[in-house]
C-alpha cells in the first residue's frame, strides 16, 4: 500500500498500533498524496475513501470487540511475571510504547489487562462502583494480611467497613493527632542526631511505625520493644511480592510465620488497652474508636477482620510512608536549592506561629507540602494495584473477558504524568509544579490509588510526612553519604545501602 495513504488513514481512523491495515487500493489511489492530485484523479480518490472508510471503521471495531489482541501472554505458566517483578515501570513503559495505554499480559498465573491512563482508570472506578470489577488478592503474596481485611473486601462488606473506619481516618481526626505526631518526630530525630552515619531508612521506618501504631492508633506493646515489632513486619513484607508458595525456607513461609507473631502482638496490645481505665477527658485513641465503631444496625467489626485490618494498617502505613520519606530526602540531597527554599519557609513560619508545629502552622507550609507531593510523585510507593473482572467489560473499545486480572497503574501514571492535563517533564524533580493551584485537580496525580479502595491512610501519610519534613528543615542539616545509591524496588522502593546519613543540629539558625 502507498505509504502516504496509509499514514492519512492512520490519522483519520480509530487506530491501534498493533492492528495491521491491509487491503488492495484502487489504481487511482496509489501514488502522490491528496494535495498533489488534481481533477478526476482526486475525485476517484475521494469517492474511494468515502466508501471504504466506514467499512474499515467497522472492521477495526469488530476486531477490537472480538479479541483483545494488544500485548502478549509471555511464557507458558509463568507468563510475564518475572519481567513484571523485575521492573514494573520498565515493563509497562516498554509495552505502552508498542501497544498503547491498555494492554494484555499474564501475571501471577492470570490473564491480565494492564491499565495505564487516567481515562481508562476512571472507567475502572466506574465499573468497580457498579460491581463488575472487584478487588481480590490475585497477588498470592497478599495472603500475609489474612482474610476479611479491608483491602480484600468488596461491595457492601467493604463499604460498611470503610464507613466504620471513615471518621477514625478523617482529616479532622488526623489533625487532632498533630501534637503527638510532632512529639514522635522530635523523639526520633533526637535518637539519631549526632551519630556519625546512620541509616535514614531506619529513621524513616521507626518514625512511620511509631506514628501509625502509637501516635495515631494508640497501640502499646507491653512485652516487645519497637524494633522487635518492626523486625516482624519486615519479614512479613518480604512475603508480599512472592508467588505465595508456603514451603519451608521460602520468603512466603517466613512471612506467614511473622503473620502469626503479629497476631499475638496485636492481641496483646488489645488486652493492654482493655486494662487501662478510661481517664477523664482523654480522647479515645483511633484503635478504641475502631473497637467501638457501630453501624446503624449496632454491628461492630468482627475480631478476625479487625486484627487482619490492623496488620494491614500497621504494615501499609509503615512501609509506604517510610519509602516516601526516604525518597524525599534523597531528592532534596540532590537539589540543595529546594532545601534552602524549605528552610526559608520554615523561618517565616516559626516567626509567625512559634516553635510548635500545629494545624495552623502546617497550613502555612505551602512549599513543604509541594515537596511532599513531588516526593509522592517521583517515586510512587505502589505503582500498581490489583483487581479482578467479575464479569466481562468493555474498555477503550475492547472486550475484556470475565475472570481476568485487572492491574491498575494509578501510581505508575502519577510518576510518569500520563494524562491529558499533565506536564511532559515527568523525569524532572520540580516541587514547584505543586505550587500551581491547577495541580489540585490534576487527574494523573494518584499516588494513593483510585476508586473505592483508595488509600484509607492518605491524610495520615500526608500529615506525618509534612511534619517530619518541617522539623528536619527547621532544626537539622541532613547529609546523605551516597547520593546515587541503587534503589531496591520491593516491597517498596528503598535505597540498597539503607540511605546512610548524618543529622547535625542547626543551633545557630534558630537561636
Ligand atoms: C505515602 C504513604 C502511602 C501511600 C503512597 C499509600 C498508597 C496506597 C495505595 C496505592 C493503596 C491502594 C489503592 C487502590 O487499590 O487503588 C492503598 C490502600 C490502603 N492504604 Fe495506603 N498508602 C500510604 C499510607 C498509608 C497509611 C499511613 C495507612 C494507614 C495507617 C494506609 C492504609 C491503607 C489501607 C487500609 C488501604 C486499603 C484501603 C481499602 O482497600 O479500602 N496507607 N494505599
Amino acid at each position: 500500500m502507498d505509504v502516504s495513504l496509509y499514514k492519512s488513514l492512520k490519522r483519520n481512523l480509530p487506530y491501534s498500533p498493533s492492528t495491521v491495515i491491509c487491503f488492495p487500493a484502487p489504481s487511482g489511489a496509489a501514488g502522490p498524496n491528496l494535495r498533489q492530485r488534481q481533477g478526476s484523479q482526486a475525485r476517484v480518490f475521494r469517492r474511494w475513501m468515502a466508501t471504504t472508510r466506514p467499512i474499515l471503521k467497522m472492521s477495526l471495531l469488530c476486531q477490537k470487540m472480538s479479541a483483545f489482541s494488544l500485548g502478549s501472554y509471555g511464557w507458558p505458566v509463568m507468563g510475564e511475571t518475572v519481567e513484571y517483578l523485575k521492573d514494573m515501570h520498565a515493563f509497562a513503559l516498554e509495552r505502552m510504547s508498542k501497544h498503547g495505554n491498555v494492554f494484555k499480559s499474564h501475571i501471577f498465573g492470570f490473564k491480565t489487562v494492564v491499565v495505564c491512563s487516567t481515562e481508562a482508570l476512571n472507567e475502572i472506578s466506574r465499573l468497580e462502583a457498579a460491581g463488575s470489577i472487584v478487588t481480590w488478592p490475585m497477588m498470592p503474596g497478599l495472603k500475609v494480611f489474612g482474610e476479611g481485611n479491608l483491602a480484600v473486601l468488596n461491595g457492601d462488606e467493604h463499604a460498611n467497613m470503610r464507613k466504620l473506619l471513615h471518621s477514625v481516618f478523617s482529616r479532622g481526626s488526623v489533625l487532632s493527632s498533630v501534637p503527638f505526631i510532632f512529639n514522635t518526630a522530635k523523639e526520633i530525630c533526637a535518637e539519631f542526631e549526632g551519630q556519625e552515619h546512620f541509616s535514614m531508612a531506619e529513621l524513616a521506618r521507626k518514625y512511620a511505625f511509631k506514628v501509625s501504631t502509637k501516635s495515631f492508633l494508640g497501640m502499646e506493646f507491653p512485652s516487645r520493644v519497637d524494633n522487635e515489632v518492626i523486625q516482624i513486619l519486615e519479614v512479613l513484607g518480604e512475603g508480599v511480592f512472592t508467588l505465595g508458595i508456603d514451603l519451608p525456607l521460602t520468603k512466603f513461609h517466613r512471612a506467614m510465620k511473622s503473620r502469626c507473631e503479629m497476631i499475638d502482638v496485636i492481641k496483646e496490645s488489645l488486652k493492654a488497652m482493655d486494662s487501662i481505665s478510661p481517664e477523664d477527658g482523654r480522647p479515645a485513641t483511633a484503635l478504641e474508636q475502631m473497637l467501638d465503631a457501630r453501624d446503624e444496625g449496632g454491628n461492630g467489626l468482627e475480631m478476625e477482620a479487625l486484627i487482619n485490618t490492623i496488620i494491614l494498617l500497621v504494615y501499609g502505613g509503615y512501609e509506604t510512608t517510610s519509602a516516601t520519606m526516604e525518597c524525599i530526602l534523597r531528592k532534596l540531597a540532590l537539589n540543595p536549592k529546594a532545601w534552602d527554599r524549605l528552610r526559608e519557609e520554615q523561618h517565616r513560619v516559626v516567626e509567625i506561629y512559634g516553635d510548635d508545629i500545629t494545624c495552623e502552622s502546617l497550613e502555612a507550609m505551602v512549599y513543604a507540602r509541594a515537596v511532599v507531593k513531588e516526593g509522592l510523585r517521583v517515586q510512587t510507593a505502589l505503582p500498581f494495584s490489583y483487581k479482578w473482572a467479575k464479569e466481562s467489560f468493555e474498555l477503550e473499545g475492547y472486550r475484556i473477558p470475565a475472570n481476568w486480572q485487572v492491574v491498575c497503574g494509578s501510581g505508575f501514571i502519577t510518576q510518569h504524568l500520563c494524562g491529558s492535563d499533565s506536564w511532559n517533564d515527568h523525569d524532572a524533580y520540580r516541587p514547584e509544579r505543586f505550587l500551581d493551584p491547577r495541580t489540585d485537580k490534576l487527574s494523573s496525580f494518584r499516588p494513593f490509588g483510585h476508586g473505592r479502595h483508595i488509600c484509607l491512610g492518605k491524610e495520615l501519610a500526608l500529615t506525618e510526612l509534612w511534619v517530619m519534613l518541617a522539623l528536619l528543615a527547621r532544626r537539622y542539616e541532613v547529609t546523605l553519604k551516597n547520593l546515587h545509591a541503587h534503589i531496591k524496588p520491593y516491597p517498596t522502593p528503598h535505597a540498597e545501602d539503607g540511605c546512610m546519613a548524618t543529622l547535625r543540629e542547626l543551633h545557630a539558625a534558630w537561636s
